[in-house]
């Protein structure tokens, strides 16, 4: 293993699995953990930091219990995301819980603020900064993040709207600390051409959406399975942040965006229809994913595609 990781520890994969919004809570980031990457949620998918604090304490629970009965292949460290941006009105709670539980790694997206490290350093932890460009990555930098992650153009969410080979160049001309690429990172060929690219580990979103252990609704769920990238939106009108959306849960929620309409008002047209609940997202990776499967075979299939990769990597190289 020649790539940096989460304070050293094995991956099975050189992944972390990224914080989904509603989708992720302890079932899947034990899930993650157990198949050997790092598994991931926001702090926010927790309705109150009691319910944060008891979700920190089952993980960790479950977690060691594994790693009792499995020496030969431990897990992974977990991962939380939190918005360290002044809207969220319960950092301050969510920030304390993390660390009491001493959170290996901490997620932070929306702002980058230099006393949220300096708590999460205090016990160790390791702090990953999400960007879209070189401006956000050198202010994360600056404000003390050991750590950056790419969002490149495809990605699930709040996507970027740059080439991840322009993004990851740009930012390895100066920093060569931990570095993260995601978007639309769907197979292990995939993740395997992130650390080509200059990245130490791929960070990956829409293909776990699918999984058994997630909490996407069923409907969302099979439309991911039955998408391809020419179904994903990349708009700001449904979250007020440029985000990909898939054009079914759009369709779903009486908004067409067929014919010559494509940045027609939603604002007028969503009513109570909300994003991330009613109207679903998802990254340009969506073709890649097409079996419902657990976390375990999902991790599972990428190990075989990376090895294979690998295995090509060499004979182009021979
Ligand atoms: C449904 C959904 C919810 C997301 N919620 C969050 C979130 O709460 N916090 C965050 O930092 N990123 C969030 N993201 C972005 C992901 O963490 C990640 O950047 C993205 O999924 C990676 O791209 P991929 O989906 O193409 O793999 C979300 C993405 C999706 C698809």
């Amino acid at each position: 293993m020649n790539y940096w990781t989460p304070q050293n520890k094995p991956l099975k994969l050189p992944m972390v699995c990224a914080p989904l919004f509603i989708v992720s809570g302890p079932d899947l980031v034990i899930a993650q953990c157990k198949a050997g990457v790092v598994g991931s949620m926001p702090a926010l998918n927790a309705r109150t930091p009691d319910i944060f604090d008891e979700w920190l304490t089952r993980i960790e629970r479950e977690l060691s219990e594994h790693d009792a009965e499995h020496p030969d292949h431990p897990s992974a460290p977990y991962a939380v995301n939190l918005i360290v941006h002044k809207s969220n009105q319960i950092l301050e709670a969510q920030l304390e819980v993390c660390v009491r539980h001493k959170v290996p790694v901490i997620i932070t997206s929306l702002g980058a603020r230099p006393e949220v490290n300096a708590e999460i350093h205090s016990y160790g932890g390791v702090v990953l900064h999400d960007v879209v460009n070189l401006i956000h990555a050198r202010k994360a930098v600056e404000r003390g993040a050991d750590g950056l992650i790419a969002v490149a153009a495809g990605a699930g969410g709040h996507a970027g709207a740059l080439s991840p080979f322009a993004l990851i160049q740009e930012i390895r001309d100066w920093w060569d600390g931990p570095l993260l690429l995601s978007g639309a990172i769907s197979t292990g060929q995939a993740v395997l051409s992130a650390q080509l690219m200059g990245a130490d580990l791929a960070y990956c979103g829409s293909c776990f959406i699918p999984a058994e252990e997630a909490s996407a609704v069923p409907d969302y769920k099979q439309m991911i399975l039955d998408a391809t990238s020419a179904d994903i939106i990349y708009t700001d009108k449904v979250s007020g942040t440029p985000a990909n959306f898939l054009r079914q849960s759009l369709q779903r929620v009486g908004i067409d965006l067929g014919g010559d309409r494509p940045e027609a008002d939603y604002g007028d047209l969503l009513g109570s229809a909300k994003a991330w609940r009613d109207i679903w997202s998802a990254g340009h990776g969506v073709g890649a994913i097409r079996n419902a499967a657990t976390v375990a075979e999902i991790v599972d299939k990428f190990a075989s595609e990376y090895r294979a990769a690998l295995s090509r990597a060499g004979r182009l190289a021979a």
